[in-house]
């Protein structure tokens, strides 16, 4: 549509298709508000100038057919031109029209454009649990940690954007034997200045050091003694495990602030150690809980009731396990918040957990249990720093901030930046995150710093790139001012193509706040991107006339504008130089 064969737009060059247009029109409510909906019409009466003239001389061949529906159909003051090609009917749009109400459009909306579109008018406003990140205190921040932190971020940024609440859980794994070891560890291994100084690097090596020393029978017994003293909750003890767990998340957050990242709640699995206790009595009570031989507490999950799938849920000295303290959490949201829906942000290796957690909740009998949803992602391999493997987040901060540091000195655009580094570090998680996010996030793939970090292509650096780029062309020419722009001045098909695609902006959140995929915003803002630095090439604003300029201007600004939107939304903090 509009203007036929020109190239860009999402549909890359194809010429607009009667069929191929109709299909999503007549599923889903369209984007672009006024002109597609003028379109969308059009297709009406396409269809039922189709549908009515079987028998009145409609030639059944497509081509014919296309060339006749095109001498029927007006034209209008939005569309301006009608023509057939084959088993197509190409429409031109008004370009000034398009011009005009894109540029309108972004500018009373900004930073809400396209989240304001009638396409989210029948949603309704949700309230969101949201629980990512959910790191093992002392143990390894895997690189699947690093991808629930993004994802689980970049969905409630998403759901925030569309007018919904959000509340931001991380759930810690803050419980269990490793403290039993630890707190044994630290009396041999600990050091009280490294604890503070770096409690996360600290508390591992401890946990390291010990684990080797466990193979001693005396030692195993000491930390199950300080594990069971934790469960009892002796004072003492209990204070050793608080200071761990809470110089620890001071640690994280400062860490979490530098990927612009933060929790409404840190909330773990040591929280759930006695509901889960109750949990076990209210499963016990509606006879969902059977005891096998070896006196292990199990639900019974199949479908024919033969234990063909079940799940245990305790273990024979009555303890609870993972997915018990998953029920107590689970319940004691939904008391708490009263939410909507409750979302969790693992790797695909837990699918089988959350399966399981809420068929249980099902059996329970809380209807909620429906509303629960696991977001998986598949799973990455080959992220080394130079430390080695990923053990710790800050690692994989510090290295792309120096990797991509390094690549700006070589390029020796870093002169004029007045914060190389912090200017590193945001172009280097752009490339992280669009690296993430490209595909779906259930597929593997292989990580590569390399091939994050080009600067050309379509990576987060390109999009940072753009970015910048328009930001200082806007710095040069003073500010983009709406009023008095002629839309006549931006006819050429560069400047068309990066309209229409502005135009999209709706359609493409719409899409991902369905299934929850960023992709489909990530594929966008490249082709933005893309359309954006042709345009910028071809259609300079130095030289030309005060009123071409101007209108060129807006055109950029609208482009910028929604790039920067489309970022955050991503996690992304847009930079205005590098
Ligand atoms: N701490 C867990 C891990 O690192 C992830 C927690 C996921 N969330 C949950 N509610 N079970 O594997």
């Amino acid at each position: 549509w509009a203007g036929g064969k020109e190239r860009g737009g999402g549909d890359k060059g194809r010429p607009w298709s009667f069929r191929r247009a109709l299909r999503p029109w007549q599923q889903a409510p369209s984007g672009g508000a006024l002109l597609l909906r003028h379109v969308a019409d059009f297709q009406l009466s396409i269809a039922s100038i189709i549908e009515n003239s079987s028998g009145d001389g409609l030639a059944q061949d497509l081509h014919l057919q296309a060339q006749q529906l095109a001498e029927r159909l007006k034209c209008d003051s939005v569309v301006s031109a009608i023509s057939a090609g084959p088993g197509t009917v190409n429409f031109t749009i008004n370009r000034e029209l398009l011009a005009k109400t894109v540029l309108q459009q972004v500018w009373k909306d900004g930073s809400e454009y396209g989240v304001k579109s009638e396409l989210f008018s029948t949603v309704p406003r949700q309230k969101a649990v949201i629980e990512f990140s959910s790191p093992n205190i002392a143990k390894k921040f895997h690189i699947g940690h690093l991808r629930s932190t993004m994802v689980g971020n970049f969905i409630a940024n998403l759901k925030v954007a569309l007018g919904h609440e959000v509340v931001r859980i991380n759930y810690l794994g803050d419980w269990g034997m490793q403290f039993g070891l630890l707190g044994v560890g630290f009396q041999s291994f600990g050091n009280k200045e490294k604890l503070k100084s770096s409690p996360l690097q600290h508390l591992f090596e401890v946990y390291v050091q010990i684990n080797q020393a466990a193979e001693d029978e005396n030692i195993k017994k000491l930390a199950k003694d300080f594990f069971r003293k934790l469960e009892e909750h002796d004072e003492q003890t209990l204070s050793i495990w608080k200071q761990f767990r809470d110089l620890s998340i001071e640690e994280y957050i400062r860490i979490y602030k530098r990927l612009g990242v933060h929790f409404d709640e840190y909330s773990g699995e040591s929280f759930y150690q006695e509901k889960a206790q109750e949990v076990l009595k209210m499963l016990e009570d509606k006879g969902l809980l059977q005891k096998t031989i070896k006196g292990t507490g199990i639900v019974d999950l199949s479908e024919k009731k033969d234990l063909s799938t079940f799940s245990t849920v305790m273990r024979s000295d009555g303890t609870s396990l993972y997915i018990t303290r998953d029920l107590a959490a689970a319940i004691d949201r939904m008391n708490k918040h009263s939410w909507d829906t409750m979302i969790y942000v693992t790797d695909k290796s837990q699918s089988n957990h959350f399966q399981h957690l809420f068929q249980i909740l099902k059996l329970m009998g809380y209807d909620w249990a429906e509303r629960c949803q696991h977001v998986s992602f598949g799973l990455v391999q080959g992220m080394k720093t130079r430390r080695g493997e990923v053990i710790f987040l800050e690692d994989v901060l510090n290295e792309v901030r120096s990797r991509m540091l390094q690549n700006m000195t070589s390029t020796k655009t870093t002169k004029e930046i007045q914060d190389p580094v912090e200017t590193a570090e945001k172009v280097g998680l752009a490339a992280l995150i669009i690296q993430d996010f490209r595909g779906l996030l259930s597929s593997d793939y292989q990580f590569s710093w390399d091939r994050a970090l080009q600067s050309r292509g379509d990576t987060g650096v390109f999009l940072q790139y753009t970015y910048a780029r328009l930001h200082s062309l806007e710095q040069m020419h003073g500010n983009a001012e709406l009023t008095d722009v002629n839309v006549s001045c931006l006819q050429e098909p560069d400047a068309i193509s990066v309209l229409q695609h502005l135009l999209r902006y709706d359609e493409v959140l719409y899409r991902s706040s369905q299934d929850l995929q960023p992709k489909h915003i990530v594929s966008y803002l490249l082709t933005l991107s893309h359309l954006a630095a042709v345009a910028h090439k071809t259609l300079p604003v130095k030289g030309s006339a005060p009123a071409v300029a101007q209108a060129r201007l807006c055109l950029f600004h609208a482009a910028r504008s929604v790039l920067a939107n489309g970022m955050k939304l991503l996690g992304i903090t847009p930079v205005t130089q590098m």
